[in-house]
Formats: structure tokens, C-alpha cells, sequence
């Protein structure tokens, strides 16, 4: 056959996602497989399982992140890769992460089937730990490969109930020996779904992001005065969740107030001792700002952490911040990313140059070689919740794009 004509089998990528989104599933439809969680071993499990099966050079690396090779001509010849991440949010979707393993796989096996040799070998990595909703930050197995994070420092994050990173790795049994140290890569290739509205918007099947977004995280505590709500006068008063509300807001209004080309959100708090009838005194709560724009992030972050250090002066509730993960925007490679809108021309699939505003471990790869991202629709633009979806056929799409992409790549010496 010629190698033009191959393409994936749709059916049997629906049926891999399929089993993958039995591992945690959630009543309405989603996934709640949280980083180093039994519901995480019994994915990676299951994707080893299916590695083993296809011949491949297994390996684990010391942050968890599994990696398959697929041997080529040359095995001297640096490795195109593709993959993404199996962890899920809380109550997330069957498809963010997921998509971007399953899909490379779909590849090696039509490869596999079809007898196609490649000059480059090929490898699938399954990255521990993209989510950062268990353990903060995110994206921090490959952040550690590609040199940019500390391994002792992400081995010694905690989990709301105090549990250390490194001891759940061990647990789950997928600490590996590997060291987890970047090697020579030709390229990488992430498949995911957009998770924003623009290719619904535009109806357009496939997304080639020129980059993602910059990504700041920061964490705030909170101290106040606990009393009984009843006896105590409101005049005097030091509540550190009252405190946190204005904080809030003003995260709210701030892409206003910096004039757009931004986006501020505040999406976990804990307020202690949270009971309705006692005064707060101690909250805790995080902020996310991102931005095409790295500068006009960290201004953004300057002018609310004044107003973070006036509300809580005003309020008598002593501040203490965080400055917990900074990753710089990331311009993709522009002749792997225009090589994905000419795959996808080719293929007959209409396409959209865009940006990402969710975070990926292709910000890290990006650090280490060229790097490009191939986006499908979100139905609805809806991500990191139950009802995320996207249609069998534009997965299915997808997976075309990354097929040809990676033979275009692996194929060059
Ligand atoms: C990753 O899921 C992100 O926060 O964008
Ligand atoms: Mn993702
Ligand atoms: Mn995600």
C-alpha cells in the first residue's frame, strides 16, 4: 500500500478510549483518575499492557512518565515522539489527556499491522502528573525531563491530605530506574482536544496551535481570629475567608482592569476551620494567570498582589504567598506546526492556526525540540468536566493528522 493511503482504524481508537474511560468513571459521564491514584495504576496498567503487545522498548522512568519505543532503519537516529498524559481532573472528562495517548498508540499499531518501517524510531510517552490538581504544579514529569523543575523538590509536593508525591509513586509501583533526564528527541507531537470553543466557533475539524499560553500559579494563605459567630460584634473582626472574598474578585476583574489578552482565575480554596458557625481563621486559595504575554502576566500579578497585601493590612489577616510555578508562553515550531495544517489539507480535513490556553507537557517538550500540537473540536467547548466530548469522527481525524505528521517526521534523515 502506498503510505499515503494508510489510515487509522476509528473504531478500534473508539474502543481503546472506551476501556480507558471505565478506569474511574464518574456517574455522569467523566473520569476522576487523579495523578498516583489506584484509579491511575490501573490505567497505566492496562497501557503497558497494550505497549507489551505491540513489541515495544518499555521504560519508566524515576518521575513515573512511561515511555514505548518503536524501532526504526536507524536506531542511532534521535526518536520523533508524541504522547500526553492518563491523569484526569477531579470529575473530568474521558478525553483530555487521554486522546494524546491513545491516539499515538492507534498510530504504532496501524503501523504495526500495515509492516511500515519508519527511518527514526518512534516512541509514545504516557507523562505523570499533567494535571496538577492532586499535587501542584502541573506538567511536572516532563518538566523535570526536559531540566526546567527539580526532581526532590516536585518528589516532596503533598496532596491536600499531606501525602508525598514521591511515597504515591512508590505506592502505585511505577517509580521507575530511568532517569528522568532529557535525551535527543527529532520531535514531539501532542494530540489532545482544544478544550475552548474556536474550532466549534469557526467550524473547523483540526487546531494548530502556533503555542500555549504563559502559566503563573501562586498560592495565598490566610490567617484570621476564630470566635463564636454570635457573641462576637462584626466590628473587630479578622475573617479570613471575608479577607479571601475581595482577594477573589479582584482576580476576577483583573484581565479588565489589564486591559484584556489575559485570563485570572482563583479555582480552589480550602477555609478552615469551615464550620458555619464558627469566624474563618485560616484560608488558603489559589490564582492561575496566563497570558500570550509573559510581561503583562507578571504585571498583572504585581498590581493584585498589592491589592492582596492592602486587604489583608485592612483586615488584620496576616498574608503569606506562594509564588509556586511559572512556565513561560511557548511559540511551537512553525514548520512542524505548518506541517500539520498541510497534513491536515491533504487529508481533506479543514483546519485553524490558533493558540492554546490550556497548559500541556508540549510547553516542556518545546524546551528540548521542535514541538507542535494537533488540536479536534470540544463539543461545546466544554473541558476538565463530566460532559466534555468530542465526536468519534473527529478523533478518529485527529489521529489521521498525527499518523502523517509523525511518518513525514520519522521518515526524515
Ligand atoms: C491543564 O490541564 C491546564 O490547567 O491547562
Ligand atoms: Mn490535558
Ligand atoms: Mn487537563
Amino acid at each position: 500500500m502506498d503510505p499515503k493511503d494508510l489510515r487509522v482504524n476509528g473504531k478500534r481508537l473508539q474502543s481503546a478510549l472506551e476501556e480507558m474511560a471505565k478506569i474511574g468513571a464518574t456517574p455522569a459521564g467523566g473520569v476522576q483518575r487523579l495523578t498516583l491514584s489506584d484509579e491511575d495504576k490501573k490505567a497505566r496498567d492496562l497501557f503497558v499492557k497494550w505497549l507489551e503487545a505491540l513489541d515495544l522498548e518499555i521504560k519508566i522512568d524515576e518521575m513515573g512518565s512511561i515511555f514505548g519505543k518503536r524501532a526504526g532503519k536507524n536506531n542511532d537516529l534521535p526518536p520523533v515522539m508524541s504522547g500526553s498524559h492518563i491523569d484526569s481532573q477531579p470529575k473530568g472528562g474521558r478525553f483530555d489527556g487521554i486522546l494524546g495517548v491513545m491516539g499515538p498508540l492507534e498510530v504504532l499499531r496501524t503501523l504495526g499491522e500495515n509492516n511500515i518501517e519508519t527511518e527514526r524510531p518512534i516512541t509514545i510517552v504516557d507523562w505523570t502528573n499533567e494535571e496538577g490538581s492532586r499535587f501542584a504544579p502541573a506538567m511536572v514529569a516532563s518538566g523535570v525531563w526536559a531540566g526546567a523543575l527539580e526532581r526532590d523538590w516536585v518528589y516532596d509536593r503533598t496532596d491536600i491530605n499531606g501525602k508525598r508525591f514521591e511515597d504515591e509513586l512508590i505506592r502505585i509501583g511505577y517509580k521507575g530506574t530511568v532517569p528522568a533526564k532529557k535525551w535527543p528527541v527529532h520531535c514531539y507531537y501532542e494530540y489532545h482536544i482544544e478544550q475552548g470553543p474556536m474550532l466549534e466557533r469557526e467550524g473547523k475539524k483540526i487546531g494548530a496551535p502556533k503555542g500555549i499560553l504563559c502559566l503563573h500559579w501562586y498560592d495565598v494563605y490566610l490567617e484570621g481570629e476564630a470566635n463564636q459567630v454570635g457573641p462576637t460584634p462584626m466590628e473587630g473582626r479578622h475573617d479570613a475567608l471575608c479577607a479571601a472574598a475581595e482577594m477573589i474578585l479582584k482576580v476576577n476583574e483583573l484581565p479588565d482592569r489589564m486591559g484584556g489578552n489575559m485570563v485570572a482565575t482563583v479555582g480552589e480554596i480550602q477555609n478552615y476551620p469551615n464550620s458555619r458557625n464558627i469566624i474563618p481563621d485560616k484560608v488558603h486559595f489559589t490564582v492561575d494567570i496566563r497570558s500570550w504575554d509573559d510581561d503583562h502576566a507578571l504585571k498583572a500579578w504585581e498590581l493584585v498582589r498589592k491589592d492582596f497585601e492592602d486587604i489583608a493590612t485592612r483586615r488584620g489577616c496576616p498574608i503569606k504567598i506562594e509564588e509556586t510555578w511559572r512556565v513561560e508562553h511557548s511559540p511551537f515550531d512553525e514548520k512542524l506546526v505548518q506541517r500539520i495544517l498541510n497534513v491536515a489539507d491533504d487529508l481533506g480535513y479543514s483546519s485553524l492556526h490558533m493558540v492554546s490556553g490550556a497548559g500541556h507537557d508540549a510547553s516542556y517538550m518545546n524546551q528540548v525540540c521542535p514541538t507542535a500540537m494537533i488540536f479536534v473540536p470540544s463539543i461545546g467547548g466544554r473541558s476538565h468536566v463530566e460532559v466534555e466530548n468530542t465526536t468519534w469522527e473527529d478523533c478518529e481525524a485527529g489521529a489521521n493528522v498525527l499518523l502523517h505528521s509523525i511518518l513525514q517526521s520519522a521518515n526524515e534523515v
